[in-house]
């Protein structure tokens, strides 16, 4: 079953087209991974998808109901979203960011609660930031500010949770840490998870479904199997490669090749 669908679906910058009639579907309870090019779009859709761009033409479905119809709170509460950068709000605590996660479910009627601090303390602590809590955000590393972000959404509870580049300044600990807390959210709670990573042996790893976008389009989607095909990289990235087996996971590994050397000498 798709939690995300959308129909002939076009955005644009102005006169710029980015993405013509794409017809998205993500299947609940999965995690997908986008992966494409530099420029090639991906942003673009989640950031359509979250309801931050308007798109030229087309419709988005989420969880049956048109993004259109959907108010602001309500789709918060369904979907939470980690954008490519955010501007840091000065003098905000970690604490205090991550609290905003719990707005949503908020009223007037129903506001701070015991169970709201408790969720606020787990998502602090799922991110290794119990410690830092007080600490002002424009005041972190890179790291440590992208897990603050990453904790605000897992406090934000909702089914579904949209990533862009959420590895981004990580180092390689902390980037297997995220990667695999999202699969515990995932195995566990059945979140659905759609995220953009550049990576391409951890996407490979960590998703169920692939999907690749050029041409403002989807170029190809499927398994890690189906889609990390030497041929696929080099229409993809324009890159020639070749692909192996990784011997743990037995997921698709990209070695991809030089344009100048070959066993540290130049070609
Ligand atoms: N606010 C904007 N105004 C005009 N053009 C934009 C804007 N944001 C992005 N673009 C352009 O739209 C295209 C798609 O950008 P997008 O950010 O979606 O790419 P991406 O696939 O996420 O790339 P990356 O891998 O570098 O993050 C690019 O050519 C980019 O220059
Ligand atoms: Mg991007």
């Amino acid at each position: 079953m798709s939690i995300i669908l959308t129909n002939q679906l076009s955005i644009a910058y102005g006169k710029t087209e980015i993405i013509k009639n794409l017809d998205l579907s993500i299947i609940k309870g999965k995690i997908t991974i986008l992966i494409g090019s530099n420029g090639c779009g991906k942003s673009t859709i989640l950031r359509t998808i979250a309801r931050l761009l308007k798109p030229s033409e087309g419709n988005i479905i989420i969880d049956g109901k048109d993004i259109v119809q959907t108010c602001t709170k309500e789709l918060a509460k369904k979907m939470s979203v980690l954008p490519q950068s955010q501007s840091i709000p000065e003098g905000m605590t970690i604490f205090q960011l991550v609290k905003q996660g719990r707005y949503p479910h908020q009223s007037l009627f129903q506001q701070w609660t015991v169970a709201d601090e408790k969720i606020v303390d787990q998502a602090l602590k799922s991110s290794g930031l119990t410690e830092l809590k007080h600490r002002r955000i424009d005041q972190l590393s890179g790291g440590q500010r992208q897990r603050a972000w990453i904790a605000m959404i897992l406090a934000q509870e909702t089914d579904l949770i949209l990533l862009d580049e959420p590895t981004t300044y990580l180092d390689i600990a902390h980037q297997i840490e995220v990667l695999d807390l999202l699969f515990l959210l995932n195995q566990k709670k059945k979140n659905t998870i759609v995220m953009v990573l550049h990576d391409l042996n951890l996407a490979a790893r960590y998703a169920d479904m692939l999907i690749a976008i050029a041409d403002k389009n989807i170029y190809v989607q499927g398994t890690p199997d189906e889609v990390i095909t030497e041929e696929h990289i080099q229409n993809i990235f324009n890159i020639s490669s070749t692909i192996i087996h990784d011997p743990i996971f037995k997921t698709p590994l990209c070695i991809p090749h030089s344009h100048i050397c070959k066993y540290g000498t130049l070609l």
